[in-house]
């Protein structure tokens, strides 16, 4: 295997991006490291942090089919998944499929739409089909789900029920620019304009590249790691609710990819604790911490593995 096929692919997915939307070359690496595990992402964010623009610049780096869907409150289900329509000419129903029917979706304001309709995009998510009048349709492969949402304190929006957050792979948290950043995105009267963002990889790159990720090797000792972690959020201080199973094998897939994109074969400790806040900051549930205080804590207090025994084993 080419080392560096997944990492000058990044770089280049990281190039295009920043042709639009800067400050996020991090954040662009994340989203990629989720489409190699077949994962969805939640990005969260204030109104005008470009989340927007940032999902669908990094659609656009990929050649695959893309759509978008507004989340508003009068949404239906079926505007989602896809319904039976009457076709006069023929004179029977037929199936309409709804937007979810892409390689890349964009849920955006997931959260300004009600419980039903989030449910009916989560429940596709996690069983890669969809039945419309009784019949089930398959989703897309690859497929993935970008959904973004401002802060749940903000009104008129419907909270993400948590068991539900559990599906994403990770929460990026988008914060505010740095003052350069902002000098340029003021300055910069090309930057937000997404149509200048071309496309990099083809689908068969990506469905390489996903089945890469089986290859990358583990070490025993950074999965014992990855599994003290998310135990250990369940006996933190201020943790009501910790996290599930399924964050620890979201996270030892995605560790694997992390390691690829960054020109790796083998998982190292580092990996770990960088991807872990992203992977279980939706997924625990405090009371009045910070989930992301508590997982820092949590990093700091659990052994890592020692490098030298990974390095020497893998
Ligand atoms: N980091 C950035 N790089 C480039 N442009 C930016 C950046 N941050 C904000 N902008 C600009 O701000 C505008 C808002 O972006 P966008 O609509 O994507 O934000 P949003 O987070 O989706 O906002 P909302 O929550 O209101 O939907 C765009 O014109 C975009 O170009
Ligand atoms: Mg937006």
């Amino acid at each position: 295997m080419d080392l560096d096929y997944v990492k000058n692919a990044v770089d280049s997915v990281v190039r295009e991006v920043s042709k639009a939307v800067i400050g996020y070359d991090l954040e662009v690496r994340l989203l990629f490291g989720c489409l190699l595990v077949g994962g969805h992402v939640l990005v969260e964010g204030f109104p005008g942090l470009a989340k927007t623009s940032l999902a669908k610049a990094f659609a656009r780096t990929l050649g695959l089919s893309f759509s978008r869907v507004q989340f508003t409150p009068d949404l239906l289900p079926s505007d989602i998944t896809g319904s039976l329509i009457f076709n006069p000419r023929v004179g029977d129903f037929e199936v309409r499929l709804g937007p979810i029917f892409a390689n890349i979706v964009l849920a955006d304001e997931i959260n300004r739409a009600p419980p039903k309709v989030q449910s009916a995009l989560l429940e596709a998510m996690q069983e890669g089909q969809v039945t419309i009048a009784g019949k089930p349709h398959e989703l897309p492969k690859p497929f993935m789900v970008i959904a973004t949402q401002n802060p749940i304190e903000l009104e008129g929006t419907y909270p993400l029920p948590e068991a539900q957050l559990d599906r994403f792979t990770v929460r990026i948290r988008l914060s505010y620019p740095s003052e350069d950043v902002e000098f340029r995105i003021a300055s910069d009267i090309e930057l937000g304009n997404v149509n200048l963002v071309n496309t990099v990889l083809s689908r068969d790159d990506i469905v390489k590249m996903q089945s890469l990720v089986k290859s990358v090797r583990v070490d025993d000792s950074i999965t014992r790691y990855i599994v003290r972690l998310v135990r250990g959020t369940r006996s933190m201080r201020d943790v009501k609710i910790g996290a599930s199973p399924r964050a620890a094998q979201t996270l030892g897939k995605l560790v694997r990819a992390w390691a690829l994109i960054n020109g790796r074969n083998y998982v190292i400790p580092d990996d770990v604790k960088q991807l872990a806040p992203y992977v279980l900051n939706h997924r625990i549930i405090t009371v009045g911490t910070d989930p992301n205080i508590v997982i820092r804590q949590l990093i700091q207090q659990t052994p890592t593995p020692l490098m030298e025994n990974v390095i020497r084993r893998t």
